[in-house]
């Protein structure tokens, strides 16, 4: 399996003492997240078991219910526990309908990756089986690229307001906001992986044609970081383009850089070229530090409790994870037994399966166990 660190970025740290447990820190979420999450931590459970290692799971309880319950999000002094104490943060997925606007969502997901610094947003889009691309002609070989979403900037900081709200002359302001710093370590990232993996070619994303302070900064850091990565081609295009050529032409990308919110649209249509949102990973990394590993499904809250949620999305995260962990044997098992349960038809029905979310989790973790 791929790695998206070196050796020395990952973070084996283990708190001290002889032969200690890594900690991974469990947050199931709301809607099917909890169920996905059940079922990737079944498959690492097997393949601590297999591979001997000393993984500890805490599961945390964060979640709508909680929200609503007690009126918490993210308790005080959350994230530097998670900092400090975690090897790893799992997630299953935030959104609930009966938290319209998503503060809980906010709190958690967002405040876990801007408070953590999570800057790299690491999105593989990758065919297992040729017959889930919706895209004629097209098979494992043409579907193979990896997308760094900068995570802590952009569109998401939340800066704006609202004046005269409700009223006719309502106006609204939602700025987005590129540091050369955060620009610039995003796109040294993309390179450096591409350096690390073998990948030729670096793109980068933006619509700088109409954005042209925010994504003029991308355009300058993306042709000054370019210069010291003279062994890898570079190529760009603009959003709308990239989008139309995704599905035109898989084939031509191999490493994209982009920002916050186009890394987001970019990697549903990816995950559709996977065959579906249900199959589709994600690493939120601070390179060397506690990073956090999700779907990038969301909570499917029309699909919860009815056990036909796909697990795969949330175990090729857990796959992510054991590699960033230091585990990358077990991660390249859990990796094959999700590409061979592809193959032999073992799946949930998006996939054209009859497995429950549960009966693959179970497949996957006796695949692993006896990998
Ligand atoms: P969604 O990803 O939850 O679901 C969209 C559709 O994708 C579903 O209707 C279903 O057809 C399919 N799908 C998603 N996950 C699947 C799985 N595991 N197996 C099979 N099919 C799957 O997106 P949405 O409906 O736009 O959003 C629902 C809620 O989730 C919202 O509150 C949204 O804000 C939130 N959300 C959270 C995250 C996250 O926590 N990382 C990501 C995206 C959306
Ligand atoms: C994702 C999700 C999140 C995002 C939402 C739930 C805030 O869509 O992880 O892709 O926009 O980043
Ligand atoms: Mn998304």
């Amino acid at each position: 399996m791929e790695t998206e660190q070196s050796e020395s970025e990952k973070n084996t740290a283990a708190p001290a003492g002889q032969g200690a447990s890594q900690r991974v820190a469990v947050l199931g979420g709301d809607g099917i997240g909890p169920e996905v999450t059940a079922e990737a931590m079944k498959v690492v459970r097997a393949a601590a078991e297999r591979f001997d290692l000393k993984i500890e799971l805490v599961e945390l309880p964060w979640n709508a219910d909680h929200y609503l319950d007690t009126g918490e999000t993210l308790p005080d002094g959350a994230l530097e526990d998670l900092r400090d104490n975690y090897a790893a943060i799992f997630i299953g997925a935030y959104g609930d309908p009966r938290v319209p606007d998503m503060r809980h969502a906010a709190d958690i997901l967002l405040g876990i990756r801007f408070g953590l610094d999570l800057y790299v947003n690491f999105r593989p889009i990758k065919l297992y089986d040729e017959r889930l691309c919706p895209l004629k002609g097209k098979g494992a070989d043409d579907i193979d690229l990896v997308v760094f979403r900068e995570n802590t900037e952009g569109a998401y900081v939340g800066v704006g307001g609202v004046f005269k709200k409700g009223t006719p002359d309502e106006i609204a302001v939602q700025e987005e906001m590129h540091t050369r710093k955060g620009v610039e370590r995003i796109i040294r990232a993309a390179f450096e992986y591409a350096v690390r993996q073998g990948r030729n070619k670096v793109t980068m994303c933006d619509k700088s044609n109409v954005m042209r302070y925010g994504h003029d900064l991308w355009q300058r850091c993306f042709a000054e970081v370019a210069e010291e990565f003279s062994g890898i081609e570079t190529d760009h295009y603009f959003v709308d383009a990239l989008a139309m050529q995704l599905v035109r032409k898989p084939e031509m990308f191999d490493v994209v850089v982009t920002n916050n919110m186009f890394g987001d649209i970019l990697t549903d249509l990816g995950a559709a070229l996977q065959g579906g949102l249900g199959v589709a990973a994600s690493a939120n990394l601070y390179p060397g530090r506690t990073s956090m590993f999700e779907p990038v499904h969301g909570s499917a809250p029309k699909y919860a409790g009815k056990g036909t949620a796909n697990p795969i999305g949330a175990v090729l995260s857990a796959s992510l994870m054991l590699d960033h962990m230091g585990h990358s044997a077990a991660a390249a098992a859990v990796e094959a037994a999700v590409a061979s349960s592809m193959t032999v038809g073992e799946t949930t029905r998006d996939l054209g399966g009859s497995l429950t979310t549960s009966e693959v989790g179970d497949r996957l973790a006796v695949a692993v166990s006896s990998s």
